[in-house]
């Protein structure tokens, strides 16, 4: 009989969804260790949340674009047990906005303008016309609907802010941090309250590609060993976040700016790739603390986390 039963929460397999390539490697080590874990859909009404000890949201790659959806999930779920991380975490970082607060805390961050769909702002009028720069959406991932422009660029940036916002999406304006080419994005990985690893993967946009066009989401991934600096950076960015105390899991994205110091592109806070397969050695480790936090689950059941936002 398993001491604990765990749902690693992932979505429906569709064409347009990437394969979640940790899931296997986490649901035959949790297996081992005596807990009792399966993969269940976010969306799928079949699921008796409350059957679980710990419910962990892993790769619900699809709440970019269904997000209140995902969000009303994520409340009704954690009313009837234990959803890592928290939802006022899960709600805060579901929308990029919140790159401006680590801005207000002093975390360095790209710098970002926000454009909200029916806000009375000429987008071509803060398009930049002396450096290259940068499309997406604030709810994204997976690269979706990101593109990088020339300077001066704007009849396509605007075409592309107008479809984005006849979806309702508020679109980001950002410098192109062109040392991602030679430096690429690192990105640390915190679990159960500790750095775990990081890995470095190379440029995702490339010039002249269409915001529409499928990317390469993780392009030339390999193991990354963080500088201090970039340690230090990542756990301010983690220490604004509110209930930071209470994170499961994190990963924080950095790039260099233009004087090579590394800034916050992105946090990873609802359902971050771990990139397992890069860095195997982790797996024990992400295993023992999923285990040992559904026991704790398990004895001490419904602690609500309490909401401050
Ligand atoms: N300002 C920028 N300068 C240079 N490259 C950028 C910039 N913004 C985004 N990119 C590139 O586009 C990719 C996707 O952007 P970002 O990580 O912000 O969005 P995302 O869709 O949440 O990504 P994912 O979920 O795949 O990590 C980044 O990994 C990076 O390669
Ligand atoms: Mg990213």
């Amino acid at each position: 009989m398993p001491d604990a039963r765990v749902a690693l929460v992932t979505t429906r397999p569709r064409p347009e969804i990437n394969t979640d390539h940790d899931m296997p490697l986490l649901l035959a080590a949790l297996n081992e260790t005596g807990v009792a874990a399966e993969s269940a859909e976010w969306d799928d009404p079949a699921v008796d949340w409350a059957g679980f000890d710990l419910v962990l949201i892993r790769s619900t790659w699809d709440y970019t674009w269904r997000t209140e959806a995902f969000l009303e999930w994520v409340e009704r779920c954690s009313r009837l047990t234990t959803l890592l991380n928290p939802p006022p975490v899960v709600r805060w970082s579901s929308d990029k906005f919140y790159l401006s607060r680590l801005t207000e805390a002093h975390v360095p961050a790209v710098p970002t303008r926000y454009l909200a769909p029916g806000a009375a702002v000429e987008a071509a009028a803060v398009l930049p016309s002396d450096h290259e720069y940068v499309i997406k959406p604030a709810v994204g991932a997976g690269a979706r609907y990101a593109a990088r422009y020339r300077a001066g660029d704007r009849d396509t940036a605007v075409r592309h802010i107008g479809h984005m916002h006849a979806e309702g999406i508020t679109a980001m304006v950002q410098p192109y941090m062109a040392r991602i080419e030679t430096g690429g994005e690192r990105a640390l990985v915190f679990f159960g309250g500790s750095f775990l690893h990081a890995i470095r993967k190379k440029a995702v946009l490339g010039a002249d590609v269409p915001f529409d066009q499928r990317k390469v989401a993780h392009p030339g991934l390999e193991p990354w060993v963080p500088t201090a600096r970039e340690r230090e950076v990542a756990e301010s960015a983690l220490a604004v976040v509110p209930h930071s105390g209470e994170l499961f899991y994190a990963r924080v994205d950095l790039v260099d700016d233009d004087e090579g110091r590394p800034v916050v592109m992105e946090l990873e806070l609802i359902e971050p790739n771990l990139f397992l397969s890069v860095q195997p050695a982790s797996l024990p480790v992400v295993t023992g603390a999923i285990a040992a936090r559904a026991r704790d689950a398990r004895r001490l059941p419904g602690q609500p986390v309490a909401e401050h936002i």
